[in-house]
């Protein structure tokens, strides 16, 4: 197959770990016989040092043109320290993901047993955790109504949604609840105990829910979801919410697969015509350039963009190839901070299982030699 891919490497260690998943795309492409064409764009603080200007419109229209979005990472501290900054690299990414509607953020949780020990919780606890989050993405607070005034003495962020916002992601996360292999239910996490936006969100799932009698429909408010990820992470299968709250829960869930910067993502929209495909991580300024950050998010976010290409058996291959690194412990140094890996070395070893040269079995004493040091 011939597919046009949009490449945003965006900001920090977004071109380090973006670059990867290139090398492992190409790796598939020779391995399957594909061919992928790369456009470069400009987004984030990047673009506003080269343009002035956080999203260009070169960049919306490249996008536009392509197949897939292959995105890096977003932000710099220079914009964070700054609150009276009135472009920020933020910006960029809010508006890509408005002008092309994808509205639905896929952001699935994995635990890898052999990490298990790495993480802050039991393994009692993490033991069959499996779970996908579907986070609205193109309304709610994030896009609401903004003001301050002249003597920074108020600001209000408005957060507002229409029904239609709700029942075209709500059909999204039903639909999956239902395929093969999952558990059949959905939690939807809100606050409507205090919010009206959480009760219109209520309300639509309660109707919508009759049409999908297979699942089990369940509502969480959004601190005791909070609490629950971490104290039985099991219970959930396909978790419903809004912008904010799927923002602040997936970084929180992604502490149970042992690193942020495991976790991959799909942003998909109404046509279904091009898609974005992103770690979930920020980026992590201060590793960038050291080629110590994890690129496992955005290998496996390329992993799903070839599920979205209609190539499930080269995504499964990625998908193998990460977690024959994982079995194995070679990872980054977020992982271990002793014995790591670097980036570009977690690059090729996955590239070399896509392309047959090592597999279950490996010569250690080889890969032992693309180690890191520590003195
Ligand atoms: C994410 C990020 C973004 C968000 C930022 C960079 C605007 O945190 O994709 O989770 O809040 O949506
Ligand atoms: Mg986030």
């Amino acid at each position: 197959m011939n597919k046009k891919i949009a490449v945003i490497e965006g900001d920090g260690i977004g071109p380090e770990v973006t670059r990867q998943s290139i090398k492992v795309l190409d790796a598939i492409a020779a391995q399957y016989g594909h061919q992928f064409e790369y456009t470069y764009c400009l987004m984030g603080a990047d673009a506003i040092d080269k343009t002035g200007n956080p999203l260009p419109d070169e960049t919306i229209t490249t996008c536009l043109n392509s197949d897939a979005i292959l995105f890096g990472a977003i932000g710099h501290p220079k914009y964070d320290n700054d609150p009276t900054a009135k472009v920020r690299p933020e910006q960029g990414l809010l508006k890509l993901r408005k002008s092309l509607q994808l509205y639905a953020n896929i952001r699935p949780v994995s635990t890898y047993a052999s990490l298990h020990h790495l993480s802050p919780l039991k393994s009692k606890i993490l033991e069959g955790a499996d779970f996908i989050i579907f986070r609205e993405l193109t309304g709610g607070i994030y896009f609401g109504k903004k003001e301050s005034n002249a003597e920074q003495t108020f600001a209000l962020d408005e957060c507002t949604y229409t029904r239609e916002e709700i029942e075209r992601i709500a059909h999204l996360a039903f639909h999956f609840a239902e395929k093969p292999g999952r558990k059949k239910k959905l939690t939807l996490v809100d606050k409507a105990n205090v919010l009206e936006t959480s009760r219109l969100w209520r309300k639509v799932v309660q109707e919508i829910a009759a049409q999908y009698p297979d699942v089990t429909v369940e509502y969480m408010f959004v601190d005791n979801a909070a609490m629950q990820i971490i104290q039985n992470p099991r219970q959930f299968d396909v978790i419903l919410t809004e912008n904010m709250f799927g923002d602040i829960i997936s970084d929180e869930a992604s502490v149970l697969s042992g690193s942020l910067g495991l976790l991959p993502s799909a942003s998909v929209g109404t046509n279904g015509k091009v898609a974005l495909f992103e770690p979930i991580h920020g980026s992590y300024p201060q590793a960038a350039g050291k080629d110590i950050a994890n690129p496992i998010g955005s290998i496996l976010s390329a992993a799903m963009m070839l599920d979205f290409l209609s190539m499930p058996e080269e995504a499964g291959m990625v998908r193998d190839a990460v977690n024959w690194t994982l079995m194995n412990s070679f990872v980054t140094k977020d992982i271990d901070p002793v014995n790591f890996y670097f980036t570009s070395t977690i690059g090729e070893l996955i590239c070399d299982f896509v392309s047959g040269k090592v597999s279950g079995s490996v010569n250690s004493q080889n890969i032992e030699l693309r180690k890191s040091t520590i003195i």
